[in-house]
């Protein structure tokens, strides 16, 4: 099957139940997208397909032949991508790092979608889990980042 990861199509021999993290590790071998709880609770694992949020460790590869999938790797060609990492930098937001990369997609996707996003809205929109507890970081970099 065909998928479309960051602007590049590429012939996949995977079953269509492949769960589209492992599609992206390991047959991509795009390593930024983390595996964390493997249930779809944790958000490590969170891409964008179409620009929505989406936890690829729960999403089949069955369906996304003509998806634009967005990773991690692309984030900062994106003009919001590069606002929010900036923010991020700032802010020194990561410790461990591990759940970085699925906060930053969903806060680019939020603020995509809506680009008036308040810190109300974000609190809603984003629900990824950091086991180090940056959330004070991760607060002041959307502080930044919403009206
Ligand atoms: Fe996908 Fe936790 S690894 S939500």
């Amino acid at each position: 099957m065909k998928l479309t990861v960051n602007g590049e199509t590429r012939d996949l021999d995977i079953e269509p139940d492949t769960p589209l993290l492992w599609a992206i590790r390991e047959e991509l071998e795009l390593q930024g997208t983390k595996y964390g709880c493997g249930i779809g609770m944790c958000g490590a694992c969170t891409v964008m397909i179409d620009g929505v949020a989406t936890r690829s460790c729960v999403t089949p590869v069955d369906g996304l032949e003509s998806a634009e999938i967005t990773t991690i790797e692309a984030i900062e060609t994106d003009p919001v991508g590069a606002r929010v990492v900036e923010a991020w930098v700032k802010h020194e937001v990561a410790q461990c790092g591990y759940c970085q990369s699925g906060q930053v997609m969903a806060t680019v996707a939020m603020l995509r979608e809506n680009p008036r996003a308040t810190a109300e809205d974000a609190a809603y929109a984003i629900s990824n889990l950091c086991r180090c507890g940056t959330y004070n970081a991760i607060d002041a970099a959307l502080a930044d980042l919403t009206s």
